[in-house]
């Protein structure tokens, strides 16, 4: 067996910046700023609820939720809430984290839930031996109700695609078109990160659909998991991204 042949690159913020100057790419990609006191003002004046992440993380960890209501603004960390009397007693607070590495703003896009519970989707992208581009499987994170990441390792749960939709009210015309844009929407970013730097085999995008039935990347992930896609009863969608994996070496 080879080695796991993927390259792995972080920054969420560099990554952004290359959906961005996609002229095709840049309207699924949220308001997002790097973290300075200026754009926490800016980002603030236009959205009552912002993220706050870790340029470098994962796995949901250290992110936190900022909703301002008037003078007040309340922020979210996993299950602790806090009460901030003013924007400078914010600003502060955030410094004080953003101090040991970088940090990101995004606008919050207000996900679809089913029964209650906020859910986003992940797009699995891998490549061929030809070295072609394939959506190869959607499924849904779906976060605990009222939870500031939907992450697996946050609470969350896998759910498939279709019953999920159904579940959440969603038309089946619309679940087939939710379907192909977002099949398309994986190979293009694949196509783009091409153009950025060789030796991604595999991606993982993360994307919001909102109340009106928008998409909206969060994030993209280099080294995107998927093992608890085997503890599921049908174990067909995670078989069929390890034939894929298993051409570039990786083995779950
Ligand atoms: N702008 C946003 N609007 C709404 N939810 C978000 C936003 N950014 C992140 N989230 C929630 O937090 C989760 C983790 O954020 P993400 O950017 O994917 O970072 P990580 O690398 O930690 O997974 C997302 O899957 C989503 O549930
Ligand atoms: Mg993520």
């Amino acid at each position: 067996m080879p080695a796991y042949r993927s390259v792995s690159f972080k920054s969420k913020w560099v990554k952004t910046k290359w959906l961005l100057a996609d002229e095709a790419l840049e309207e699924y990609v949220p308001w997002t700023l790097p973290f300075t006191a200026a754009n926490l003002a800016k980002i603030l004046s236009r959205h009552s609820t912002v993220y706050f992440k870790p340029t470098g993380g994962t796995g949901g960890r250290r992110i936190i939720r900022i909703a301002r209501q008037g003078e007040q603004y309340t922020t979210k960390l996993r299950h602790t809430t806090r009460k901030h009397a003013g924007a400078e007693a914010l600003q502060a607070y955030l410094s004080k984290k953003a101090a040991s590495e970088p940090y990101l703003l995004q606008q919050e896009i207000p996900l679809v839930t089913v029964k209650g519970k906020p859910f986003d989707i992940r797009v699995m992208v891998q490549k061929t031996s030809e070295g072609a581009w394939t959506s190869t499987a959607l499924f849904m994170k779906i976060g605990k109700s009222g939870s500031v990441a939907t992450n697996y390792n946050q609470g969350g749960k896998i759910g498939f695609f279709e019953p999920t939709l159904e579940d959440a009210g969603f038309r089946d015309d619309e679940i087939r078109r939710i379907r192909t844009e977002l099949e398309e929407l994986g190979e293009s970013v694949g196509a783009l990160f091409d153009r950025h730097k060789s030796g991604f085999r595999e991606l993982g995008l993360d994307v919001a659909l909102d109340n009106r039935g928008l998409l909206w990347i969060l994030e993209v992930n280099t080294r995107p998991q998927f093992y608890p896609l085997k503890k599921m009863s049908d174990r067909t969608l995670y078989r069929k991204i390890v034939s894929y994996a298993e051409q570039y070496g990786r083995k779950k």
